[in-house]
């Protein structure tokens, strides 16, 4: 390592636990986020750009609080990033990890967060899974010239790796429309669960195998999701139906309502069409079971599929009319044996199913 790396990376962990005394200080002042993370892709005019080490804007990326996207599928969009710094700072610090303490993590990625729990925690300690298997050869590569040999394995994470549990601690770097069946009875009795759901990461305590009870951190979070089949959105089908009036205040709703939207229709997208002047005309929204819904901005709704997704917009709006922000602190999580909920206020509060497996 180069002096000048190794001041950055001093620098960077400082900066990054400076201000508390996170545990995790000492760990990111030994592991070298630019070994895990040779090049990223910035976003130009022009597309995607690669910067890789020796490109002279490298070094001030890689030791910068921010998520760099490593990879990209052949559409152009991101589906693998060494995440942002403080949120995975925040995250390992939620997992509240002792001494011993087995962990499984959903999302190898590059290998950084793995390489920190292999140096906190011993690297028989660690399991690590990416549906990506190129990802998970490099990022076994890249742990194992640093010494570390956690267990690595390509597959949907979301079927954890049996052959190491009970875990003490679960952590997934990507985000989930639903805590996996295979999580709880993967725990040891009273594990530790942090994973992304929705905009935001919750933090989770399991009891037996079967039943979790937990709250959403304050942080907003925006993961990748976890690579799942879905569907196209059905715009054209839209077309022919019948539009009805909205009196949900379509600019206010992606604003404001984002976060309960992205915990009542976990995986959905949306996006806007907008005039030729850049002003935005409608809006349109879409869950991975082919539900479809568009809104223009003078509030003319058309909606197919499954789910009405407009329709449980219209409900969220009226749940939240009286919040003036929206918390993610007061929202929690609950699963058992008869499904899984998230929840507004208290566990007997509005709530909203997540989807099942
Ligand atoms: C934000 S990145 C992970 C960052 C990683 N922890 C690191 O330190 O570099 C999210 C990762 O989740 C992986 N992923 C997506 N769906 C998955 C799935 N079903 N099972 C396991 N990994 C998945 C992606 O391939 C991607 O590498």
């Amino acid at each position: 390592m180069t002096d000048s790396e190794s001041t950055r990376i001093r620098e960077f962990a400082a900066r990054l636990t400076g201000a508390d005394s996170s545990a995790w200080a000492a760990t990111f002042a030994q592991v070298p986020r630019h070994h895990f993370v040779p090049s990223f892709y910035t976003m130009t005019g022009d597309g995607w750009k690669e910067v890789k080490n020796g490109d002279p804007e490298y070094l001030d990326g890689v030791y910068a609080d921010t998520a760099l996207t490593t990879q990209t599928d052949d559409k152009g969009i991101p589906n693998s990033s060494s995440s942002e710094p403080s949120l995975m700072l925040a995250m390992l610090d939620a997992l509240n990890v002792q001494p011993g303490n087995s962990v499984f993590e959903l999302g190898t990625g590059t290998g950084y967060n793995a390489a920190l729990l292999c140096a906190r925690l011993g690297d028989e300690n660690v399991v690590s899974v990416d549906v990506d298997d190129e990802l998970v050869g490099a990022a076994r590569d890249r742990l194992a010239r640093l010494g570390y040999s956690p267990t690595l394995a390509a597959g949907d994470g979301a079927a954890g790796y049996p052959g190491k549990a009970p875990y003490d601690r679960l952590i997934a770097t990507a985000r989930l429309r639903f805590i996996p069946r295979a999580f709880l009875e993967q725990s040891a009795d009273g594990a530790v669960m942090v994973v992304p759901l929705g905009f935001g990461v919750a933090r989770l305590t399991v009891t037996g195998t079967t039943e979790a009870h937990g709250h959403f951190m304050p942080l907003p979070a925006h993961f990748m999701p976890r690579r799942v089949e879905s569907m196209a959105p059905r715009f054209a089908e839209l077309e022919t139906q019948e539009a009805r009036p909205t009196t949900v205040n379509v600019a206010d709703v992606l604003e404001r309502l984002s976060f309960p939207m992205s915990l009542a229709m976990p995986d959905y997208t949306s996006c806007t069409w907008v005039d030729d002047d850049g002003t935005p005309s409608a809006l349109g929204l879409w869950t991975g079971d082919g539900s479809t819904a568009t809104a223009t901005m003078t509030g003319k709704v058309r909606q197919i599929g499954p789910r009405r997704l407009w329709d449980e917009l219209e409900q969220l709006a009226i749940t939240f009319q009286d919040a003036d922000g929206v918390s993610r602190e007061d929202f929690g999580v609950t699963v058992t044996p008869n499904g899984q909920r998230v929840w507004y206020g208290a566990e007997n509060g509005p709530s909203w199913a997540l989807p099942a497996e």
